[in-house]
């Protein structure tokens, strides 16, 4: 070998590489490109069968590389529980989403498929993901940066399992608490879930330009695809119930059920959902004049209107019972992608006969799939489609599980503190002769959570994910020489013949969601009542309520000493010890009216003859003994 050969084969590499990049030239595939440059070039190559694919998000379980391939599979999800293995690492999470999304980079085109998941407090549906409180507690901080901060947290853990998109936030009002998913709502009051936005910009980062409106907006690899849900009225059904009817005015819709969509467009929200509900009597995914003429013209929305699980399928009672009805209207109302998510080839098969027939109109498919594309440029997903491992150790790190530990310190609102105001129960000793933890809720964990919580409904017991009960959170903070018992239901008896010095009881809901937590009485359920008042009645006692929303708790009142309203609290179960022994002090304000019974709903701040037990806004305050 010659001593110049070595750099003329440099060159020659070099010039050849060069060539070879000219000849595969792809103006969309460059990043230097206008957006608006990219967008046109690939759909200016795309058949109908890509563009269709392009709007189709199917479920994970039948999802292969294959059929991603083959149907152009614009975006893949997770369904409430559907995991890749049950406990699986966040390494086995990354493998699963690039093994798909190498089918999508394999099609002629490379368009990579966007993965999307519920994350809704945190990336609830990953072992060992931090559980931050639900939005209904978060309503309580009135703290937009606390809220932020838990944004750009999830979006890390999102990141760590190799995930771009979140279906969060939900920016439902919830105007009556016997909705299943009052929980989900920051708050009845509209300012504060316009407050709450804040958590978008730290899902996707901080938008430069605001003046930029509607145009979507994703800061690169460490951040997600944000999803605000669901447009529009999702929390003013009728009685609460699920997926129901909201009877209200147009200025009643505009000033109590959309602001918070204005917030959420100016921060560059990538994508919106669509609501399940109906207003005043038409479902909202086939409300034209709502998504096309108000969301898109009007508020100039540019990302793209993902529906509902099925929710397509439901714009017919029963659903499904005319599925080219279904295609018909929910695309033409405006909505792009569609979540089938499991009969991918019947609605491809529908949407491509339609397109044929002229029944859709081809322009419509091309506003859906500029969409989606404008979404995919934005965030970077064409320059990196496939994930690395670099973020693994974000998942449910210390760092994370300090902010939701501060973060339910912040979300509990002490109700009650002592049968006199000149002798309150908080906070109490650390040091003490004995102590009874007591109540169905004290050392369990998936209640604590609530639902989306590893499964869809949630998991009641400790052994779903990593966290700190609250009897442990207990033991962790008392002195070594306190002695605490625990007893999950005991009797009067039992209580009396203890000499304890003072008694903590944790009751609540079990985990529900959607309409299976719809409730027409929203009691506390048995034994819950019943420990209340076996421990209450024989022991000074602080009850720690854990609900998805207020719950019926005027009978025992008086019988109890303190009353906290821990909301749905997730891992960090030490926060409320924090509280309870006075490392911190109680600030939090009630976000929702507290009823007295539930014949008063509808019942929210600002209506007249308002006769709350605890008026929205209350909220005793203790301070810290810490030095
Ligand atoms: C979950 O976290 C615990 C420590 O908190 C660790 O020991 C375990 O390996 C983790 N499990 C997975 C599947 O990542
Ligand atoms: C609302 O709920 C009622 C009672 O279950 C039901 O009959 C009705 O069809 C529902 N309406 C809508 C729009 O879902
Ligand atoms: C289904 O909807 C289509 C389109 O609106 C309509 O033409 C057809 O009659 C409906 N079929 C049934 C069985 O209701
Ligand atoms: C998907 O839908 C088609 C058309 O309605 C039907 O024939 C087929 O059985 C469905 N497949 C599954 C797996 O449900
Ligand atoms: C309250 O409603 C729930 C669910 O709707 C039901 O299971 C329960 O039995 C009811 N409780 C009472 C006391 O009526």
């Amino acid at each position: 070998m010659g001593r110049f050969s070595i750099p003329i084969m440099g060159f020659m590499l070099l010039c050849c590489l060069a060539a070879l990049t000219e000849a595969k030239y792809l103006k969309y595939k460059d990043p230097k490109q206008p957006l608006g440059a990219r967008i046109k070039d690939l759909m200016n190559k795309m058949t109908l069968a890509e563009k269709i694919g392009q709007m189709v998000q199917i479920e994970r379980s039948v999802a292969t590389p294959d059929v991603m391939k083959t149907y152009f599979i614009g975006s893949v999800l997770s369904g409430g529980g559907s995991v890749p293995a049950p406990k699986a690492s966040a390494e086995a999470w990354v493998n699963m989403v690039n093994e798909l999304q190498k089918g999508s980079l394999s099609t002629r085109l490379g368009i990579p498929m966007i993965y999307g998941i519920d994350a809704v407090h945190g990336h609830n549906n990953v072992y060992n993901a931090t559980i931050f409180p639900h939005n209904v507690g978060l309503g309580v901080t009135r703290d937009p940066q606390l809220i932020k901060r838990i944004g750009d947290a999830t979006a890390l853990e999102v990141r760590a399992t190799g995930i771009p998109y979140v279906f969060a936030p939900c920016i439902a009002v919830c105007r009556d608490p016997r909705w299943g998913r009052c929980y989900e709502s920051y708050s009845e009051d509209p300012k504060i879930v316009q407050q709450m936005t804040e958590i978008i910009p730290g899902l996707q980062g901080e938008i430069p330009v605001k003046s930029r409106k509607g145009v979507p907006f994703v800061a690169g690899k460490q951040k997600v695809a944000a999803c605000a849900k669901h447009f529009v009225g999702d929390g003013g059904t009728t009685k609460g119930i699920d997926e129901n009817n909201t009877v209200i005015g147009l200025n009643g819709l505009l000033s109590i059920h959309m602001p918070a969509y204005y917030n959420s467009i100016s921060m560059g929200v990538a994508t919106v959902m669509i609501s399940y509900s109906s207003w005043n009597g038409k479902r909202m995914h086939e409300n034209r004049d709502l998504v096309t003429d108000f969301l898109k013209n009007k508020l100039k929305f540019k990302g793209f209107v993902i529906s509902d699980w099925q929710g397509i399928d439901r714009i017919t009672s029963p659903p499904h019972a005319n599925y080219s009805y279904s295609v018909e209207a929910g695309v033409g109302a405006g909505i792009d992608m569609i979540m089938v998510p499991y009969n991918f080839t019947e609605f491809i098969d529908d949407l491509t006969d339609q397109v044929k027939r002229k029944i859709i109109p081809m322009s419509r498919i091309d506003d859906a799939v500029k969409r989606i594309l404008r979404v995919k440029f934005v965030m970077g997903l064409f320059e990196n489609p496939v994930a690395d491992f670099s973020l693994v150790n974000q998942l449910g790190s210390k760092e994370h599980r300090e902010l939701a530990r501060e973060a339910v310190r912040k979300t509990l609102v002490l109700l009650k503190n002592g049968k006199s105001a000149y002798k309150p129960l908080l906070p109490l000793p650390k040091k003490t002769a004995k102590i009874l933890v007591a109540g169905s809720h004290a050392d369990n964990l998936g209640h604590q959570c609530g639902g989306w919580t590893i499964t869809w409904q949630g998991l009641g017991g400790n052994d779903l994910t990593t966290g700190t009960t609250i009897l442990n959170a207990v033991k962790n903070t008392v002195d070594p020489s306190t002695q605490v018992v625990y007893s999950e239901n005991p009797d009067a008896e039992f209580v009396k013949s203890n000499k304890f010095s003072f008694a903590i009881v944790v009751v609540g809901e079990p985990s529900y969601a959607e309409m299976f937590g719809d409730s027409n009485n929203l009691t506390i359920p048995e034994p819950g009542p019943s420990t209340i008042s076996n421990v209450c009645g024989a022991v000074q006692c602080v009850v720690v309520v854990i609900s998805g929303r207020p719950v019926i708790i005027q009978p025992y009142l008086a019988k109890i000493d303190a009353l906290v309203a821990a909301w749905l609290p997730g891992t960090e179960g030490q926060g409320i010890a924090d509280l309870l022994f006075g490392d911190y002090g109680f600030t939090g304000k009630l976000a929702r009216t507290w009823l007295k019974t539930v014949d008063q709903l509808p019942m929210n701040v600002g209506d007249p003859h308002y006769d709350p037990l605890f008026p929205f806004g209350f909220g005793l305050t203790t301070k810290s003994t810490k030095n």
